[in-house]
């Protein structure tokens, strides 16, 4: 199974934003994590589409952008025009859920859906096979350098058998808390596709953790 690794330009440094994106490239990062905060879904604020347009400047790397804001569909349009190439919405901010996930394959990006630590899998059991990509939240979105939440484990291998028993051709990420020591047991209960900033951005040598967290990630034993 082919893993993808998306470091998050949350813990990147922002005044050399150019630099960090080509480092993560030659780090051979297979897509960019870009996440959007509205600080009223989450509290705290980041950024919108222009830096998403300033990042699809910088490199021809999938932008998986995850959006923590209310709304969410207010900015669908602007996000894809400016180059995300995944677009991953809240179910507890999208009460129109398959609408949405409609409306963002309509406009060409893929479809995402992600729920919390305390949301039940079971609230986006009814739109599975429309999905491209399911976000396990490892941690209470809002900021980069949290602990890991053991109980997304499990959640991971309920949302990989859920995915199969749908038929759904859906990736399978998790955000939060993921690093060297975290990064195998996700990929265990299936995972194929790990989010992480701090662990990146935050180690000594941001380029080679790449690759070692691709190794961690596929223990040989
Ligand atoms: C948290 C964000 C994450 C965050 C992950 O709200 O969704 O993408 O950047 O950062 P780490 O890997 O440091 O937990
Ligand atoms: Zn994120």
């Amino acid at each position: 199974m082919k893993i993808r690794i998306a470091p998050s330009l949350l813990s990147a440094d922002f005044t050399r934003l150019a630099d960090e994106i080509a480092m993560c490239e030659a780090g051979g990062a297979d897509w960019l994590h870009v996440d959007v905060m509205d600080g009223c879904f989450v509290p705290n604020l980041t950024f919108g589409a222009k830096v998403i347009e300033a990042a699809r400047r910088c490199t021809n790397l999938p932008l998986d952008v995850h959006l923590m804001t209310l709304e969410p569909e207010k900015y669908f349009e602007s996000f894809v025009k400016a180059g995300a190439s995944v677009l991953t919405i809240h179910v507890e901010t999208a009460p129109h859920l398959h609408r949405q996930i409609m409306r963002i394959r309509e406009l060409g990006a893929m479809a995402g859906v992600t729920l919390n630590p305390s949301t039940p899998l079971e609230s986006v059991r009814e739109v599975l096979v429309d999905l491209d990509l399911l976000l396990i939240m490892s941690v209470n979105p809002g900021f980069g350098g949290q602990r890991f939440i053991p109980q997304a484990i499990d959640k991971i291998a309920r949302a990989r058998a859920m995915l199969t028993s749908a038929g759904s051709r859906a990736l399978l990420e998790v955000d939060g808390g993921i690093a060297r020591d975290t990064i195998a047991v996700c990929h265990a209960a299936g995972a194929d596709t790990f989010v992480a900033g701090q662990a990146i951005f935050g180690a000594a040598d941001p380029r080679a953790e790449i690759a070692a967290l691709r190794v961690a990630a596929l223990p040989t034993t």
